[in-house]
């Protein structure tokens, strides 16, 4: 995947770029950090860097982008990528995405250049769909869809729980093109 981005973001210099196997200790870290301590994240098992690792070369195989976020010291404020939502066949056209800010650089525009890249990608890559599945209380990615275009479609009341609580899910998605669905097969 060729992408580089350069913005001027709320706190100075970003750029988007493709995620490199040295990126993953920092995508390791915004990760665990979100699982450890956010409901956005419905696990409470970290990844270790084995996990992560696979996790990249997997999507990278697939030809699926893995994005981050870095500042201009070169540090990785935010991570998104994107896969396959769903196993069958008829939904091949259909990605499910993800995006991830450090603590400290929330708020500054990292969330939304990279779900604007992954969501440019998508498009260019022939995606007719894309879905984003989101913990309900989480009103700064919900906000942030929305901004970019995505309809909220669905919520499933209490069909996840993290924290000693049930959790709702929030589904927002975007269609990205206007082609006609792929023909019957005899
Ligand atoms: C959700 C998240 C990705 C947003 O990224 P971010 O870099 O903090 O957001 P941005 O600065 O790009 O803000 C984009 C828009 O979202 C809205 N937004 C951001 N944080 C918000 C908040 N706390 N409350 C309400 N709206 C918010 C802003 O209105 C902003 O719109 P603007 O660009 O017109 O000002 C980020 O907060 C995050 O990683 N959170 C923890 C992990 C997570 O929840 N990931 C998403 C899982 S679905």
């Amino acid at each position: 995947m060729e992408l580089k981005l350069q913005f001027q973001g709320a706190g100075g210099q970003m750029i988007i770029r493709a995620a490199i196997e040295r990126d993953l200790p920092e995508i390791l870290e915004i990760h665990n950090d979100a699982v450890k301590t956010l409901p956005a994240v419905w696990t409470d098992a970290e990844d270790s860097l084995d996990q992560r690792a696979t996790w990249f070369h997997q999507r990278m195989e697939l030809g699926y982008p893995v994005i981050v976020s870095e500042s201009a010291d070169g540090e990785v404020l935010g991570f998104g990528s994107y896969g396959r939502f769903r196993e069958k066949s008829g939904y091949d056209l259909t990605v499910e995405h993800s995006v991830y800010v450090k603590k400290g650089a929330r708020g500054q525009g990292a969330g939304r250049k990279m779900l604007l890249a992954l969501i440019n990608q998508a498009r260019e890559d022939g995606f007719h769909a894309m879905v984003g599945a989101i913990d309900s209380e989480n009103k700064a990615s919900i906000v942030l869809h929305r901004k970019l275009g995505f309809e909220v479609s669905g919520i499933l009341p209490q069909v996840g729980y993290k924290f000693g609580r049930w959790l709702d899910l929030t589904l927002v998605t975007m269609i990205l093109d206007e082609a006609s669905a792929p023909a019957a097969t005899e």
